[in-house]
C-alpha cells in the first residue's frame, strides 16, 4: 500500500543488526526505509509526514517466533484480528502462530485457509507453523513439504512434545532438506504426569503436583543429541530452568545448528507468583490463595533458574526472546488450578516487562533489542533478515517505544481477548508509542498522538 513519505524525526536509533545506535531520523518512502542516520531528514520532501519521536527509540518491530492465534478452531480465545492488534499494541510486526489448532494446521489446505484470514484480518505479518506430526498425534510424520509449500516457517506440535525419538530424529532429517527449523516443547511425560506448577516448596505448601525441571532438561539433551547426529536445524522452545543452560553452551561449544528462545515471564517473575505475590489487595480477597493466571507451561521457576535465564540471554547464549503468547477465555482460568488451562497473555506487556532487566543493568538495551529482532529472525532464517532492520531499502516494519515511562498494566485495556496475566495492576516501565508496518501505523498511543493525527 503506498503511504507516502514519513519522517520519525529524532528517536535514538538502536538497530542492532546494522550496528547503529545513534540519535537521527527515519525517513520512509511508499513504506520502505529511504533512510536511517543523522542526515536522513535532508532527504525528506516537502509535505512529509512527520511523526515527532524525540525521546522514544525507534528499533526495528519485534519479531515473535512463537504465539497463539487459536484459528482455526478456537475463535473464543482469540482470533487473528485481536491477536494482531495485540502484537501491534506489544510493538510486534512479525509473528509466527502455532499450530494447535483445531483442526491442527497440518496441512497445506490448513495452512491456505488460514493465510486466507490473514489478508483478510491482520494488522501484522503472521507467519505459521506447521506441525511436526500428523494431528500433533505423535504418531507419524505431518506432510512437512507440503506444509513447507503451503509457507510454513518451522514445525512444532506445541502444547505437547514430539513424544518419539525416532519421529523427533525424522524430522530433524527433513528440517536440512527442506530449510526449517523443528521447534521443540520439551516435556518428558512420564516425568510431568499430573504435574501443574514447578516442583518445590511453593508446590508443597499448596499441596499442587509438581513439574521438576528434569522433565525439560531430558528432553532437551536427547534433541540436542538427535541435532548433533543429524546435523538437523535445532529450535528449544520456552527455556525456564537453569538446567538447560549447561545443554545449550555444549551444543553451541560443538557448533550445532540449534537455537533457543525464552519468554519474558520466565525472566522476570517466579512460582511465588502462584500464591498472588503479583496481586495484593482486595482483589484477591475472596479467592483461592493461588493465582491460576500464573499457569503455564513450562512453569514459573526459582530465582536461580531466573538469574540464570538472564545471564544466558545477556550473553546471547539464548538467542531470543519469543511470548508464547497464549490466551485463554475465563471459564479456562476461572477454576481450581489443577483445572485451569496453561498459558499466559502475553503480546502487551513483554516490552514492559523485559525492559526491567534493562533497568535493573542485567542487560543492555540494544542487547535486548537484538535478541527480540536479529535473534528471532536468525533462528527463522535468511528470509526473514530484512524484516530486522532499519537498513534503507527494507521494509519500514517499526516500533516507536518510550523505555522509562511508567505505567501500569490494566488488562480491560488490551486488544487481546485473553486477560488472563498475572501482571494485571503490576507497575511497568517503558511502553511501547507507536507501530509501523510497510510504513503503516497500526498502533498508536492516543495520549501521544490524539486520533486525530491517525493515519
Ligand atoms: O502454557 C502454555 N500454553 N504452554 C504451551 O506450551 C501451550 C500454550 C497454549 O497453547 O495454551
Amino acid at each position: 500500500m503506498a503511504v507516502g513519505d514519513i519522517l520519525i524525526r529524532g528517536p535514538r536509533i538502536i538497530d542492532p543488526g546494522r550496528g547503529r545506535d545513534q540519535i537521527g531520523d527515519v525517513l520512509i518512502r511508499d513504506g520502505v526505509i529511504l533512510a536511517a542516520g543523522r542526515s536522513a531528514s535532508e532527504s525528506a520532501p516537502e509535505g512529509s509526514r512527520i511523526i515527532e519521536a524525540s525521546g522514544l527509540v525507534a528499533s526495528p518491530g519485534f519479531i515473535d517466533m512463537h504465539c497463539h492465534l487459536r484459528v482455526p478452531g478456537f475463535e473464543h480465545k482469540e482470533t487473528i484480528a485481536t491477536g494482531t492488534r495485540a502484537a501491534a499494541h506489544g510493538g510486534f510486526t512479525t509473528i509466527c502462530c502455532m499450530p494447535n489448532t483445531e483442526p491442527a494446521i497440518d496441512s497445506g489446505q490448513v495452512v491456505d485457509q488460514l493465510l486466507e484470514r490473514v489478508r483478510d484480518e491482520a494488522v501484522v505479518r503472521v507467519y505459521p507453523i506447521g506441525c511436526v506430526t500428523k494431528g500433533r498425534r505423535g504418531e507419524e510424520l505431518a506432510l512437512l513439504d507440503d506444509l513447507a509449500a503451503a509457507g510454513v516457517v518451522a514445525f512444532s506440535d506445541d502444547g505437547d512434545p514430539v513424544y518419539d525419538p525416532n519421529l523427533m530424529r525424522l524430522a530433524l532429517v527433513r528440517s536440512l532438506d527442506l530449510s526449517l527449523p523443528i521447534s521443540n516443547h520439551c516435556q518428558e511425560r512420564s516425568l510431568s504426569r499430573d504435574g501443574v506448577m514447578a516442583a518445590g516448596s511453593v508446590a508443597r505448601g499448596l499441596g499442587l503436583p509438581g513439574i521438576p525441571a528434569a522433565v525439560e532438561e531430558i528432553m532437551m539433551a536427547r534433541d540436542i543429541s538427535l541435532a548433533e547426529e543429524t546435523g538437523g536445524r535445532l529450535h528449544l522452545a520456552h527455556l525456564s530452568s537453569a538446567g538447560t543452560i549447561p545443554l545449550l553452551r555444549r551444543a553451541r561449544d560443538l557448533g550445532l545448528a540449534v537455537t533457543a528462545e525464552v519468554c519474558p515471564h520466565h525472566l522476570t517473575i517466579t512460582d511465588d507468583w502462584v500464591l498472588g505475590a503479583g496481586r495484593t489487595g482486595p482483589e484477591l480477597e475472596g479467592r483461592p490463595s493461588y493465582d491460576t493466571f500464573t499457569k503455564v507451561y513450562p512453569p514459573l521457576r526459582g530465582q536461580e533458574d531466573v538469574d540464570a535465564l538472564v545471564e544466558a540471554l545477556a550473553e546471547g547464549l539464548i538467542d531470543c526472546i519469543a511470548t508464547d503468547h497464549a490466551p485463554h477465555d475465563q471459564a479456562s482460568k476461572q477454576c481450581g488450578y489443577e483445572e485451569a488451562a496453561f498459558g499466559i497473555s502475553v503480546l502487551e506487556t513483554a516490552l514492559g516487562s523485559v525492559l526491567q532487566l534493562v533497568h535493573q543493568g542485567r542487560i543492555s538495551l540494544p542487547s535486548l533489542v537484538e535478541r527480540m529482532t536479529v535473534g528471532p529472525a536468525k533462528a527463522l532464517g535468511p528470509a526473514f533478515a530484512d524484516l530486522a532492520t532499519l537498513g534503507a531499502g527494507t521494509p519500514a516494519d517499526i516500533v516507536l517505544f518510550d523505555p522509562d515511562l511508567d505505567w501500569v498494566v490494566d488488562t480491560s485495556a488490551f486488544e487481546s481477548k485473553g486477560r488472563n496475566t498475572p501482571l494485571q495492576g503490576t507497575p511497568l516501565k517503558g511502553r511501547v508509542m507507536m507501530t509501523l508496518v510497510a510504513g503503516e501505523v497500526v498502533y498508536q498511543d492516543k495520549g501521544r498522538w490524539p486520533e486525530a493525527d491517525a493515519q
